[in-house]
């Protein structure tokens, strides 16, 4: 458990993709598998209770680890932001779609031209109302995927959405990041400090990551 004396620590995990319905019987969505995610909740167990709230993957949830299965990034904020209140812990490790269809059709679409123009509209940006919702003594870790100026864009991430750590990792590599078993990743907190993980199993990550962040948090 948690270093003897100290009380269990409740986690809000969430892990995943989204998808966003396009009609019935398509979506749209990204190459997140979960894994980094339920390698944090599986790790956060051994801290206090966990809640996992996850997009479609094809993990089986850690034992011991509540989970509530989600769809949507409507659906994501929903349940993530009635969880939200009673943690002390929050790891937003989902990869909420950014986008979703304006109007999903009732019916499936069937085809006609030679293109096919979809309508976005923006979702709510959870982590950032996560921030709003914020307790004093919470603590407040977003992810960062990127392709390109790693700790730039994470820092910026950071700021703007008002978290106390970012996770920074490089995606859109064949071997490592989305999808793979094993990650690399910067940690950086609102005070700017960096601690740099080297490419490991992402069971392995996860653990070195909590570890380093509640040893900040509950000294
Ligand atoms: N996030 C969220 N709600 C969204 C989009 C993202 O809570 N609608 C969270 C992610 O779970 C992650 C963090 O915000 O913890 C950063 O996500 P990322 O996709 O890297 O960044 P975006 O804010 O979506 O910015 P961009 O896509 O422009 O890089």
């Amino acid at each position: 458990m948690n270093g003897g004396a100290r009380r269990p620590l409740r986690f809000l995990v969430t892990a995943g993709p989204t998808r966003e319905a396009i009609d019935p019987v398509r979506y749209l969505s990204n190459r997140s598998s979960g894994k980094m995610g339920y390698a944090l909740a599986a790790a956060a167990k051994r801290y206090g209770t966990v809640v996992l709230v996850s997009g479609p993957t094809a993990l089986k949830a850690p034992p011991g680890v509540k989970r509530i299965s989600i769809i949507s990034a409507r659906q994501m904020r929903s349940a993530a932001l009635r969880a939200c209140r009673g943690a002390d812990v929050i790891i937003q490790c989902a990869a909420v779609a950014d986008y979703a269809p304006s109007r999903p059709s009732a019916r499936k679409i069937k085809k006609s031209g030679a293109t096919l123009t979809l309508r976005l509209k923006r979702t709510p940006d959870i982590l950032s109302e996560m921030a709003r919702l914020k307790k004093p003594g919470q603590l407040l870790v977003g992810f960062a995927a990127e392709t390109n100026d790693l700790e730039r864009n994470a820092l910026g991430k950071l700021r703007r959405k008002r978290l106390d750590a970012i996770v920074a990792n490089r995606v859109g590599l064949s071997d490592v990041g989305m999808e793979s078993d094993e990650n690399a990743c910067v940690l950086i907190r609102s005070d700017g400090r960096k601690s740099r993980f080297a490419r490991t199993t992402k069971t392995r990550l996860a653990r070195m990551l909590l570890k380093e962040l509640l040893k900040e948090k509950f000294r």
